[in-house]
């Protein structure tokens, strides 16, 4: 459990590790190659952990030198990873288009319901079966087979971060192009697009349009991981819940636009440099109306964190949340910590009151985590977050860093550990 003296404003500066959500695609790419890929920047992270542990079930082998890790091993991956694994996260569907593309053939368990909406995997297995692929479901389980991929043309009805990574992968090693029609462009998914080029494919992207030349086999390759836009958008936000200066520091600034924008919006002085975002906070935040979208729209990872600084603003805030249908774990928690939110359907109504007042709640994810933790940032007394083990699978020394910026915090093991 987290717990957190809050009240006080964050001063300093704080350095951002390497993002989460490129780090698992580019490990999932390692079983495209027989060659050593070679990761920098790689978050220390229990997800990270999961996907590495994932890739050495299927045959690879593992290790970490000085912040980078390594990943190699000749043969092509077992055709099946352990279902425990693909069942402690998501991402971990990822390793299907891969063994495919190598096997010929896999068997993956369906990733299963999550604490935020169904999260179906329909567009990754109806692009697969564009690039030939002969799908079954078996009891939750994904049999595929493909005597050879080959290049084709899939349209994602949604620009699905997920399905375009597994598309990109796959069609690293289909023959011929690949071409996909309304893809995801979040940064994270633009950084596998560098790493496969790295391997030897060739991904060139377009206006809403992404292709890839697959190649017959892979070569290894050196990359280095993106810094994680989510986090620093954590703490960009606590600062704001919380009042201060805070400037995140090895950040991509243009991968936190709409961000910086809304914060401006609300009243928040930022400046930016060629990789740092500050700032500053000297009056109350203004209400805002925000919506999430696919990037460059607003990330639905920082709505959470978002609606916590929210809470403090002064009038009705109007937050939408449109890429999950059920992303509200965070809202009855804050509320018992005095905020007032009404929610409407995928609508929350976020009315600022005064000041939050530490109590004991507890995380249903990892980003619902995130936003208790700005919210007894920023509420008086303490606050006590259960289930923080949420956080470790996103937040690389989250107790350590807020500590520098002057926070009162600490973490105590709880029941599950
Ligand atoms: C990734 C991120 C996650 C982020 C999300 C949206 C990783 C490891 N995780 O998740 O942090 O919140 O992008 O930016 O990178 N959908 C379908 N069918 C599919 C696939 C998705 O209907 O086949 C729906 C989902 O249910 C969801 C929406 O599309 O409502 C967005 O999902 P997607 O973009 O695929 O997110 P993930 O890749 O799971």
């Amino acid at each position: 459990m987290i717990l957190i003296r809050g009240g006080r404003p964050l001063r300093g500066e704080v350095p951002i590790s390497g993002a989460k959500n490129a780090a698992l695609p580019a490990i999932f790419a390692s079983l495209l190659t027989s060659e050593p890929v070679r990761l920098e920047n790689v978050p220390r992270l229990a997800d990270v952990e999961t996907a590495l542990q994932l890739v050495q079930a299927l045959g690879k082998r593992v290790r970490w030198e000085a912040g980078a890790v390594v990943i190699e091993q000749q043969a092509p991956p077992t055709a099946s990873p352990p279902a425990e694994l693909v069942g402690r996260m998501r991402a971990s569907f990822l390793c299907l288009g891969p063994i495919l593309a190598r096997r010929g053939q896999a068997r993956v368990p369906l990733p299963g319901g999550c604490a935020i909406g169904a999260r179906p995997v329909d567009l990754h297995l109806k692009g697969l079966a564009r690039l030939g692929a002969d799908l079954r479901l078996r009891e939750r389980w994904v049999e595929a087979k493909a005597a050879g991929l080959r290049g084709g043309e899939v349209y994602l009805d949604y620009p699905s971060v997920g399905a375009t990574e597994q598309l990109l992968l796959a069609g690293a090693l289909a023959e011929g192009e690949t071409v996909i029609l309304n893809p995801a462009r979040e940064p994270e998914v633009e950084d596998l697009g560098r790493l496969l080029s790295a391997m030897g494919a060739e991904v060139s992207w377009g206006e809403k349009v992404v292709r890839v030349r697959g190649r017959a086999e892979l070569g290894g390759a050196r990359h280095r991981v993106i810094p994680d836009r989510i986090e620093a958008g954590t703490y960009l936000l606590a600062a704001a819940a919380c009042g201060g200066t805070v400037r995140v520091r090895g950040v991509v600034p243009q991968h936190l636009g709409a961000l910086l924008v809304k914060l401006r919006e609300a009243a928040l002085e930022v400046e930016r440099g060629r990789d740092w975002v500050e700032v500053v906070v000297k009056d109350r935040l203004q209400a805002l109306t925000v919506e999430t979208r696919p990037h460059p729209g607003f990330p639905t990872d920082l709505q959470p964190p978002l609606v916590s600084a929210l809470t403090l603003a002064r009038g009705e805030s109007v937050v939408r949340e449109t890429v999950f249908e059920n992303r509200f774990g965070h809202v009855p928690e804050l509320v018992r910590l005095g905020a007032e939110i009404r929610r409407q359907g995928q609508t929350l109504l976020v009315q600022g009151v005064e000041r939050l007042v530490g109590t004991r709640v507890a995380a249903s994810d990892l980003r619902a985590g995130a936003a208790l933790v700005v919210a007894g940032l920023a509420a008086h007394g303490c606050t006590q977050v259960e289930r923080a083990w949420h956080l470790r699978r996103g937040y690389q020394g989250l107790v350590e860093k807020l500590r520098g910026l002057g926070a009162e915090i600490w973490e105590e093991a709880d029941c599950r550990e």
